[in-house]
């Protein structure tokens, strides 16, 4: 089934002049883009983007840094797209993460992890809504 999923390349990635390489392999894996946008989040941004883990001990250091420089925003769509991106993408702490993907070859700590991607598709929704208009998306 033909889904969506929202993909953040995130600032340590942007920073990192990664999002070539990343963006190369979105496509080389056949999703289609249907949107894209770069953007530098405000804390208050960040913190409603990631407002299902607010009460972590991380939240405050994973806002600070999302909101820390510019990323890459971006609907991916596939066959069983959130799946898929979160098996290219790798577990999210790089030390875990299989070899061939992203955050094994890119990440440098679980918290600048290069990449996020929508865990499931109530979330996905939400997240896609949260940057793109449906207009935007194309
Ligand atoms: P992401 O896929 O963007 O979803 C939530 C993020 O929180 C995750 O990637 C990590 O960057 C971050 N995160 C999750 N667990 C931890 C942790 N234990 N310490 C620091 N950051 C974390």
């Amino acid at each position: 089934m033909t889904e969506r999923t929202l993909a953040i390349i995130k600032p340590d990635a942007v920073e990192r002049r990664l999002a070539g390489t990343i963006i190369q392999r979105i496509e080389d894996e056949a999703f289609q883009i249907r949107a894209m946008r770069r953007v530098h989040l405000s804390k208050a941004q960040a913190e409603g983007f990631y407002a299902v883990h607010r009460e972590r001990p991380f939240f405050a250091g994973l806002t600070t840094f999302m909101s820390s420089g510019p990323a890459i925003v971006l609907v991916l769509e596939a066959p069983d797209a959130i799946r898929k991106w979160r098996t290219l993408m790798g577990a999210t702490d790089p030390a875990k993460a299989d070899a061939g993907t992203m955050r094994k070859e890119f990440a440098q700590s679980i918290e600048r992890n290069a990449t996020h991607g929508s865990d499931a598709p109530d979330t996905a929704l939400y997240e896609i809504g949260y940057f793109f208009a449906g207009v935007e998306l194309v």
